[in-house]
């Protein structure tokens, strides 16, 4: 009689996980076990939301690896019109640290890059990532470029951004002046 007073105690507990009553061992027993499948579920939900399951090993997150690898969607944006001698200010400004126009420094000469394929001036030493790299310097991989330059060839080595849509602009108008 007493071992069913006791289920029953716990039966009750069931409604009352945090609660208060602790009648006997059944119920605190059921009671633990209760609360530690509520934490495992919680940490299982959580995890999956946060993304902590999200390896690359996940299918999801193995496309986009691939497409960004094999790029065959990139949409190209042309950059507006630039003012040359906003570009020409910003160039001394921002890129004179690391480059020159007609001498290698940390980065390559600049002379008549408009139009040159990536990584493609005979006496500098680039990434083995930017010389490998298949592209050919426009108006449109120039902005991507100067935006992000790990969009455009991951594992290159500018590490330099410039986030105004506007100045990328004046750059490139700039560096198209550069013949
Ligand atoms: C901190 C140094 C640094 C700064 C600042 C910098 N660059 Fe570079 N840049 C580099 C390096 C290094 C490379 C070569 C990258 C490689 O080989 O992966 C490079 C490469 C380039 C290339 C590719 C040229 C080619 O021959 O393929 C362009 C274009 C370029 N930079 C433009 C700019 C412009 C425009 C600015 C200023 C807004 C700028 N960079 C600022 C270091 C810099």
């Amino acid at each position: 009689m007493d071992a069913e007073k006791n289920t029953n105690a716990g039966d009750i507990g069931r409604f009352n996980v945090w609660g208060v009553q602790a009648d006997g061992d059944v119920s605190q027993r059921n009671r633990r076990a209760r609360i530690v499948k509520a934490i495992t579920l919680t940490f299982l939900f959580t995890g999956a939301s946060i993304g902590v399951y999200a390896q690359p090993g996940n299918p999801a997150s193995g496309t986009a690896l691939t497409a960004k690898a094999a790029q065959p969607t990139r949409q190209w944006v042309t950059p507006p019109a630039g003012d040359v001698q906003k570009g020409a200010a910003l160039y001394q400004d921002r890129c004179t640290a690391c480059h020159a126009i007609d001498s290698n420094k940390t980065g390559p000469a600049h002379r008549g890059v408009m139009g040159r394929r990536v990584g493609g001036l005979a006496g500098y030493t680039y990434s083995v990532e930017l010389a490998r790299s298949r592209l050919r310097w426009t108006p449109q991989t120039l902005n991507v470029w100067l935006e992000d330059p790990e969009e455009l060839v991951a594992g290159q080595r500018m590490g330099f951004q410039v986030e105004d849509p506007q100045q990328r602009a004046d750059l490139i108008a700039y560096l198209a002046t550069l013949k």
